[in-house]
């Protein structure tokens, strides 16, 4: 399904969206009618305006208390529990931000239907006055196919179908792809991917998509792990039970790629996606604790834990993606439990050297809802990611600031790129919120989106 506006008609019905215990608006010549039926604006509570017919002509939307607003994100999303019907939106509440309230309406459509229905059959919603209803819609789209790609589980979406969603979306946007696959990895020096993702029955690839353009390069990077079950360092269950979305990073670079498609932000930038593609699986074959892998940098990496196999595929991938020396690079990946315990599931960390990029990186994330908070490449913990035998470790003993040094280790392969950002990220809505129904989540895919004139020229 599309989440789309509809187009506008004369029929469409007019809703008010209120604070809780705010003034009725006059225009909705509403009497007394709600409180007769106990609406006092509570979250969510609907109070449909019958004309003189008994039929439908509007209807107050309740958001709550705006005392509360800033507890969540996307409250328009409550307009999809409307009668289906065509609505327009008859005015904003103070305090609203007008793209936010747009976008909430077409994110709240989503519903993950593949398996089991219904899908999505409510009300639509015209596009709101002073919006760029084009421009939403190509957000809403790519953040869908984010959700999607994430809440596939392994079964329907190891690295083949990973790398079918990509040619899909190649193929849509009239983008370039190459996938480098199995052995090929090794003959083309690529060992770390080819080392985590050997064991598993779907080989180990890398995709390489690039979308035209001669101006500033940037090169997006996102974690493919299709399925982590920690390798011989097997997850215990409850670790490992969601570990289908270990993918999140792939999937909101490819979200990020259809966004830039669709808004025709891209414009004369040369867009790049790297994604390592692999399933992190147990078998006689699989890469063991203790082994010295090469990277293709030529740093050697002890293996101390298997479970630490996201920063290993992605080091690869970024020293590739940094050998043409893009102006910006970044890494999108479910990295961390760490990151978790620091900042939660709704606001990921991000690392950046550059003091304008991450200042206008944090900006755009407050503004278009999509939040993300910066934490330090901290150098005096470099020597923590430093083994006795081999250059790295690619899992300090202890897991102190297990965020940051994942980060560090990324850093020594993203070297070459003008600058360098990386996200954290969860990748996962733990519970339903507005417009984020439990389930697979885009993240910072939105706020790059937002902040790519002031950080790509
Ligand atoms: N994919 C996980 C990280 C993860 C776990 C993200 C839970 C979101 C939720 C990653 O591959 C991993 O297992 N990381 C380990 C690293 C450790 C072994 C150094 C972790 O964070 O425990
Ligand atoms: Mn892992
Ligand atoms: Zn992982």
């Amino acid at each position: 399904m599309q989440p789309d506006f509809a187009p506008p008609t004369e029929d469409s019905l007019p809703f008010w969206p209120l604070w809780q215990d705010s003034d009725l608006p006059a225009d909705a010549d509403a009497g007394h009618w709600p409180s007769a039926g106990g609406f006092s604006g509570k979250a969510g509570q609907i109070c449909l305006l019958p004309d003189a017919n008994g039929g439908l002509r509007g209807a107050l939307l309740g958001l709550g208390p705006r005392s509360k607003a800033g507890r969540e994100r996307f409250a328009l999303a409550r307009a999809t529990g409307l009668p289906k019907a065509v609505w327009r939106l008859a005015a904003l509440p103070e305090g609203l931000d007008p793209d936010e309230a747009a976008l909430a309406l077409l994110l709240g459509q989503y519903r993950f239907a593949r398996y089991k229905g219904p899908a999505y059959d409510g009300p639509r919603f015209q596009v709101p006055e002073g919006v760029d209803g084009p421009r939403l819609q190509a957000v809403a789209r790519g953040e869908f196919l984010s959700r999607d790609l994430i809440n596939t589980p392994a079964s329907d979406m190891g690295p083949d179908a990973l790398e079918k969603a990509a040619r899909a979306l190649a193929n849509e946007i009239g983008a370039g792809i190459e996938v480098t696959t199995g052995p090929a990895l090794l003959k083309q020096n690529f060992p770390l991917i080819h080392a985590v993702g050997r064991a598993a029955e779907q080989a180990p690839r890398l995709i390489d998509i690039r979308l035209g353009g001669e101006g500033p390069a940037l090169t997006i990077v996102g974690k493919g792990v299709c399925f982590d079950t920690g390798g011989l360092n097997l997850k215990p269950g409850t670790a490992m039970a969601l570990m289908k979305k270990d993918m999140g990073g792939a999937a909101t670079a490819l979200g990020l790629l259809k966004m830039l498609a669709g808004t025709g932000a891209a414009g004369g930038r040369r867009i790049r996606v790297l994604i390592p593609a692999v399933e992190n699986s147990v078998a006689g074959n699989a890469f063991r604790p203790g082994d010295v892998l090469t990277s293709r940098k030529g740093l050697s990496v002890e293996i101390n834990n298997t479970d630490a196999e996201g920063r290993l595929v992605l080091a690869d991938a970024l020293a590739f993606g940094a050998e043409e020396s893009p102006d910006l690079m970044i890494s999108y990946a479910t990295l961390t439990g760490a990151a978790r315990v620091a900042l939660g599931p709704d606001i990921p960390p991000f690392y950046c050297d550059d003091d304008a990029t991450a200042r206008a990186l944090a900006d755009a994330s407050m503004a278009v809802c999509d939040p993300l908070w910066r934490m330090p490449f901290w150098q005096a913990y470099e020597p923590m990611i430093e083994p006795q035998i081999a250059d790295l470790d690619n899992a300090p003993a202890g897991g102190m600031a297990g965020s940051i040094t994942a980060a560090l280790f990324l850093r020594r392969f993203a070297e070459g790129a003008g600058r360098y950002v990386h996200l954290d990220i969860y990748g996962w809505q733990p519970t339903a919120a507005p417009g984020r129904p439990k389930g697979g989540v885009g993240q910072g895919g939105r706020a790059l989106l937002a902040a790519l004139p002031e950080v790509l020229g």
